[in-house]
């Protein structure tokens, strides 16, 4: 495979239309959890109606192979509730891109945090959030690690060329 850069990794909010391919992430996501696709389509539509839930897919080569989640968690701080990448896709730099992605958007938005929360199993991802110097603590509540991390406020060239906006 080839290596993973802005030329051909594509960032998207996602649509309507890419439901079935985010469900289909979502399973590999919660492989323990019964999700039914009838019960989450109409979520979906809400959030894709509301803003409450901002879903961007990630596309190789015209097929989507990843997807991450944005809810605003204060005015201040971005919030990661989902991200995953294809199983037949990992390993290739797609995970940082999309973290980078994240954290140019935050910058751009004038965030001052990012945060997210991760079951204790999730040792790839845990790998991840640590290389790009993310902050753990153990959240009880949540019986997760929540992962955060205090942004640059600069609104750089290389912040909006990396969310390409
Ligand atoms: C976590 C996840 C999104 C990473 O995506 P990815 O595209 O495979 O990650 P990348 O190839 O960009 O790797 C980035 C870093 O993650 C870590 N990592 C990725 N795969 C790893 C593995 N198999 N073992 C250990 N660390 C790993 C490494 O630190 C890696 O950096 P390096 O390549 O410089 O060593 C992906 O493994 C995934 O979807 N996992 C299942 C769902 C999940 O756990 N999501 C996170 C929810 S909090």
């Amino acid at each position: 495979m080839k290596e993973i850069n802005s030329e051909n990794l594509e960032i998207k909010k996602a649509k309507k239309g890419d439901f079935r391919q985010i469900f289909r992430l979502l399973k590999q996501l919660w492989p323990q959890k019964d999700l039914s696709q009838k019960k989450l389509l109409p979520q979906y539509k809400k959030q894709l109606k509301y803003l409450t839930k901002i879903f961007f897919v990630l596309i190789l080569c015209k097929k989507i192979v990843g997807l991450f989640s944005l809810t605003v968690k204060s005015n201040k701080t971005l919030y990661v509730p989902e991200l995953v990448v294809d199983e037949k896709h990992r390993g290739h730099g797609i995970g940082k891109a999309a973290m980078a992605f994240i954290a140019s958007y935050a910058i751009i938005n004038n965030f001052k945090k990012l945060q997210l929360h991760s079951r204790p199993k999730r040792k790839e991802a845990h790998n991840l959030y640590t290389k790009l110097g993310f902050k753990k603590t153990f959240s009880i509540f949540k019986m997760s690690w929540c992962f955060t991390k205090n942004l640059e406020q600069k609104r750089t060239i290389a912040a909006l060329k990396e969310a390409r906006l």
